[in-house]
């Protein structure tokens, strides 16, 4: 027999099924709960609640796994290109050659973006945060694309308006990397895998040629996967709930960006760098800046540090910690911050505080240390992050739409003032 929860509220005990995952996750349905007894459940921060079934990735905290689809995330990201991680986050299967050759074949022919994309590029100052521009442009796609407005489309139409997405994306990136630096923008070469070509429209300049480094190619494809999915997180979730309300596409994945900028979601791994080079600047006094985080005074926390699922350590930092060796050890760069952040990591691993909590160093930590030996500007570290995450987005959207879930509306529990009077303005 299937188990099921009772909840005794006064005289009356209410029975809910219990919802089995595949990995025997369990949760409790309440979804009849207000409607058998007038209570809603009170979880702030959602820290204890499913939001969705979901069959695209899994995580378990306590072990520090990570799936897409069921594959380990150490083997897909040693093993696979980002576009097969894609269409595997995408379409449910790792693709057969052809299936990843057409796919392939598909992004390419919509990588260019619209060229007067330009002149909204040209209005803004080359000082703009990257994620802001970023969240402007996809805005914008969608003032270029009107027909992905109706979520509702044929099945075709919604798998144009992601290949279009996920196409352009590189592309869009690279301008804003341009537009920062003040460089005229390069051009896709179709011929070029994904990666590739988002490191030549980033790194090339108009002038020259640009030399595809292999081991650069390499780690930034690794970083790509290893961001591309992460289950029900801030982001993805934002992306829902505005899905959830038929939104289109690029308004849904817009609202994922505006969540991952935040310093505690993505935007950590640009406070992790600041964070490592004000300690160098400071001094390299490891403990000084690990007492700052334990003191409840002070607000600062130690930045990639900690995670709301994992509570063992995040499988992605300890690939990201490895990769960032090699990749300095390959590109010959020797970076007094990588030493900082590992004395760091250490000093807080022996420490009381962190252990008692449970605090390991997450994804962020060590990425940026590898983002700015390829040459990316930190400020550039979290459109890195949304280029990764993308698929991951898309596929949650997808899902979200095959299943035509209800709009997410949360509940709440009022605590203002009771109901009053109005009071003439000279009475008050
Ligand atoms: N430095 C110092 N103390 C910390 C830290 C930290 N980085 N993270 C958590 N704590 C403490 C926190 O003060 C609390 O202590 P106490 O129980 O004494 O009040 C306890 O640990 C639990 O923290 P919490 O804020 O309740 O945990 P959470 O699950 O709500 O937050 C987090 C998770 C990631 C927001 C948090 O650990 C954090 O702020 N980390 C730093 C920012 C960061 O690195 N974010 C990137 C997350 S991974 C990338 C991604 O977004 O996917």
């Amino acid at each position: 027999m299937s188990e099921t929860a009772k909840f005794v509220l006064g005289d009356k005990t209410h029975e809910f099924p219990v919802h089995v995952g595949t990995e025997n996750e369990k949760g409790i349905d309440i979804s009849t709960l207000r409607g058998s007894s007038g209570y809603v459940t009170y979880d702030v921060g959602y820290k204890n609640t499913g939001a969705t079934k979901s069959s695209i990735t899994y995580i378990s905290g306590e072990e520090g796994i990570l799936r897409y689809r069921g594959y380990n995330i150490e083997e897909l990201a040693n093993k696979a290109s980002f576009l097969e991680v894609a269409y595997l986050l995408l379409e449910g299967e790792l693709p057969t050659a052809s299936e990843l050759s057409s796919f392939e074949e598909e992004i390419t022919r919509h990588t260019l973006v619209n060229e007067k994309l330009k002149f909204v590029f040209d209005a803004l100052p080359s000082g703009a945060h990257p994620m802001g521009q970023l969240m402007t442009m996809l805005s914008m796609f969608s003032a270029y694309y009107p027909e992905a407005l109706n979520p509702h489309r044929s099945e075709e139409g919604r798998k144009l308006t992601i290949i279009r997405l996920l196409a352009k994306m590189p592309t869009l990136v690279a301008m804003i990397m341009k537009n920062k630096q003040g460089h005229p923008n390069v051009y896709p070469k179709n011929k070029l895998g994904y990666v590739e070509n988002f490191l030549r429209m980033t790194f090339g300049h108009v002038t020259e040629d640009y030399t595809i480094d292999p081991v650069v190619v390499s780690a930034m494809n690794k970083l790509l996967i290893l961001h591309a999915d992460h289950e029900q997180n801030c982001s993805t979730s934002a992306v829902r709930l505005v899905g959830s309300s038929n939104a289109n596409l690029y308004a849904s994945v817009g609202a994922g960006v505006a969540a991952l900028w935040g310093p505690l979601h993505g935007g950590a791994n640009q406070k992790v760098l600041e964070m490592l080079e004000a300690i160098k600047d400071d001094g390299g006094d490891t403990d000084k800046w690990l007492n700052k985080a334990k003191d409840k005074n002070d607000p600062f926390r130690l930045m990639g540090f900690g995670h709301r699922v994992y509570k063992n350590f995040d499988p992605r930092a300890k690939i990201i910690k490895k990769s960032a060796d090699e990749i300095l050890e390959k590109m010959g760069i020797n970076d007094p911050i990588l030493e900082i952040a590992k004395k760091l990591e250490q000093a807080a691993l022996n420490d009381s505080y962190f252990i008692d909590r449970k605090l390991f160093p997450n994804v962020d930590f060590y990425s940026g240390i590898i983002y700015r030996a390829l040459g990316f500007p930190v400020e550039m570290f979290t459109v890195l992050f949304a280029l990764g995450r993308l698929p991951g987005w898309m596929a949650q959207w997808k899902e979200l739409r095959a299943e035509g879930q209800p709009i997410g509306r949360p509940r709440q529990i009022y605590i203002g003032t009771a109901e009053r009077p109005f009071l003439d303005v000279n009475k008050r």
